[in-house]
């Protein structure tokens, strides 16, 4: 069984938050939904308009209905201005009459500083605001009772703001009938404009979303795809918890990183972008003012950025601790009750766990502060807004509209600003992750291709040529092994713990590369088999039987479609295993899992015998469990494995005398050596290792 613990260990990153060589590699995973984000892409620039317009609305609303602000310019004695305002500056002109000219306040501003300069000096800008409404049949006979108040002008009639006020309800009802009815549309446009935004947010969310999923559907099918042709060697280098980390939270680490934060960063920035544009364009002079407290925001940015790195690593390698420390106190919990060691490991687990809390609490300093920060910048810029806006507006230059527009954008500017340190660390978590899951996916794949057909049976005579073998390095497990087993014969490998049996018969399945010599089967190498066509024709019983989630057949047939179900009952009934089957409540229907735990060592064993008879392998491979089996269940075991041994060449590493009894031949391996080889009486008149241990047992059964 595989350790749970230190699956967490491995907790390194770079630190970068967007790696260029990653990313590229991530985007091949991305490119087969590319539709959907090119989409997505376009739909947020229509998303962006809305967003900007509506804001616009309500400046429109202010400057044109609610609080028209108009006013006249007098240019008779500036034969220049005269000029300009003909051609220049034709676009501001509401209405003309004689050398005056009538035009919007907030358009003063754009007027060059010098034309202001002269219109300001020679005292040529109305005092009054006005409001203009045309000159038709409705509108002329209110002029005509008002005459102090309404003048014409050239196609308007103009009336000073003031005095607005003091029309009775009907007139103000017929004149501003216009500013009325316009607010009105513009309250519709409004709504409008937000259901739209609305649909097509939606639409956006879904579709990045959507094409995000599918790419880290593929990337975990992969993976899986990738871990099952990985050797034997990896898997004792990598604990469980840490693969399935690899492909459940790094995955979603990543597609949290493309849902959240690389979509929404594009999306920020280019939102950001089009509001500084837009004012820009409104008014270049309060925009240039608003954001003077950007470079102090760059500057407190670039200085959280490096906090927050260094915080982030000390809580993620921190968090690990805790992982480590809890997959080992649970995998190992009966040991840690057994010797009464709960006080002791409660110790270590509260010294990591305020380790945690440590880092944590330096996390939340610079998170809690980095958010009212933003937002002192942000009343700041509204300060000063409100400071150069609202003095432009006593001045007449500026109008009402402009100062609440410019207020309500420079919230949305900020807005993406506040979470960016929450942002800042989803990237980073899956910069890191996307490095473990590359670092994966380069692992080497053992050379492993699927056969179009079901791979012919062998004929089943195995030969070790001077094998050598190690795990690591030099550190010889196997030494010179030279072992010729003859088709249909029968070898029983015994030896004392550690002497390397298991990883003998290892070999024959291919599950780990030997450094010198060769083994060969029907006289080919196994290097020169399909792993496939190998393994086909080799029913390996191991010492701990694995079993399967699924029902009692499944784990008999291994799923294999073409194996009928008189075949595995057949088989369990010629492994003795029907007995117990058949007394479970659904019998072969029964969850294996669930009742897996209740399955004795015994009853695993005799299930596993099964699954050897119903592939019918050439070779059989039996590495017997050391557990003691009662003598009922011994009994059963021994007469399925005469039966199994039938016309099989038969490899069988035993730890039971019971077991050698059926054998052709004994092999003694002694600290990665064949030592001695020979027959049960040979090996007793020999009195070397083998007679030792057979006296060792023998006494232990007459006890
Ligand atoms: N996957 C592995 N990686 C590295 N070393 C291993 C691995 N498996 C076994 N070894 C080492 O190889 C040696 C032989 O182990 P092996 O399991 O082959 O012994 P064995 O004869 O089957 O012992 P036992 O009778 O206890 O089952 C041991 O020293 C063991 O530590
Ligand atoms: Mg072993």
């Amino acid at each position: 069984m595989r350790r749970f613990s230190s699956a967490f260990e491995e907790e390194k990153d770079s630190g970068k938050v967007l790696d260029s060589k990653l990313m590229k590699r991530l985007f091949t995973y991305l490119a087969p939904y590319k539709v959907y984000f090119i989409i997505s892409f376009f739909i947020l620039i229509i998303i962006a308009f809305f967003a900007i317009s509506i804001p616009y609305i309500t400046k429109y609303a202010i400057d044109e209905y609610i609080n028209p602000s108009l006013k006249i310019l007098s240019v008779e004695n500036n034969p220049e201005l005269k000029e300009h305002f003909t051609k220049r500056y034709k676009k501001f002109v509401v209405s003309q009459q004689d050398s005056k000219v009538l035009i919007h306040s907030y358009n003063i501003d754009k007027l060059l500083p010098k034309h202001y300069q002269m219109l300001l000096t020679n005292g040529c800008i109305s005092k009054d605001i006005y409001a203009a409404y045309p000159i038709n049949n409705k509108n002329t006979p209110i002029a005509e009772s008002n005459p102090a108040y309404l003048k014409p002008f050239g196609k308007y009639y103009i009336i000073p703001q003031k005095n607005l006020s003091e029309l009775s309800i009907d007139d103000t009802k017929i004149l501003r009938s216009r500013d009325i009815s316009g607010l009105k549309t513009l309250a519709i446009i409004f709504f409008v404009f937000l259901v739209l935004r609305f649909i097509f947010s939606y639409v956006q969310i879904y579709l990045t979303q959507y094409g995000a999923m599918h790419s880290m559907y593929d990337l975990r099918m992969k993976l899986f795809k990738h871990l099952q042709k990985l050797p034997m060697s990896f898997f004792d280098k990598n604990p469980i918890g840490r693969l399935v980390t690899r492909v459940t939270n790094d995955v979603n680490a990543l597609s949290e990183m493309l849902g959240e934060g690389l979509i929404t960063l594009v999306q920020d920035i280019f939102m950001m972008l089009a509001i500084l544009i837009v004012m820009f364009i409104i008014n270049w002079k309060l925009a240039f003012i608003t954001f003077v407290v950007l470079p102090f925001v760059i500057f407190f940015m670039l200085k959280f950025k490096v906090d927050i790195r260094k915080v982030y690593r000390l809580v993620r390698i921190r968090l690990a601790k805790i992982n480590t420390s809890l997959s080992e106190n649970i995998s190992g919990i009966q040991t840690i009750q057994l010797f009464h060691q709960e006080k002791k490991k409660q110790n270590e687990f509260e010294s990591v766990t305020q380790d945690y809390f440590e880092a944590e609490r330096k996390q939340l300093r610079i998170f809690a502060v980095f958010r009212p920060l933003i937002d002192v910048m942000v009343h700041l810029a509204i300060a000063l807004i409100i400071w150069y806006g609202g003095g432009s507006i006593l001045q007449d230059k500026m109008s009402l509209g402009v100062l609440v527009v410019f207020i309500s954008y420079v919230h949305r500017f900020f807005d993406p600003l506040y979470d960016l340190s929450q942002k800042y660390n989803v990237m980073q978590s899956a910069m890191a992750a996307l490095e473990r899951i590359f670092k994966l996916m380069d692992e080497k794949e053992e050379h492993y291709s699927t056969l179009p057909q079901y791979p012919k049976r062998l004929q089943g005579e195995i030969e070790f040529k001077n094998v050598w073998m190690a795990y690591k390095n030099e550190d010889w497990i196997l030494k010179d092994i030279n072992l010729k087993i003859t088709k249909g014969e029968k070898v029983a490998l015994v030896g004392s713990t550690g002497g390397g049996k298991t990883t003998l018969v290892k070999l024959v399945s291919s599950f780990y590369p030997f450094q010198k010599g060769n083994i060969l089967i029907d006289g080919k190498s196994i290097k020169n088999y399909n792993l496939e066509e190998l393994r086909y024709n080799i029913g390996v019983v191991h010492q701990d039987v694995f079993i399967f989630s699924g029902k009692i057949r499944d784990n008999i047939s291994l799923f294999r479609q073409d194996i009928s179900e008189e075949q595995i009952i057949q088989a369990a009934k010629y492994a003795n295993a029907d007995r117990f089957i058949s007394k479970l409540p659904k019998g072969y229907d029964a969850d294996a899992k669930e009742r897996g735990s209740v399955l004795s060592a015994g009853q695993r064993q005799l299930l596993a015998f099964a699954r050897v008879l119903v592939g019918d392998p050439s070779v059989f491979v039996l590495d017997e469990a050391t557990s003691n089996i009662d003598t009922e269940t011994e009994m059963l075991i021994q007469d399925a494995l005469h039966k199994i041994m039938e016309n099989r060449t038969s490899v069988i590493i035993a730890h039971r005398l019971s077991t050698i009894q059926n054998v052709d031949r004994i092999v003694v391996i002694h600290k990665g050596r064949i030592a001695e080889e020979g027959s049960h009486q040979e090996l007793i008149k020999h009195r070397g290792i083998y007679y030792k241990l057979y006296e060792l047992q023998y006494k232990g059964m007459e006890r």
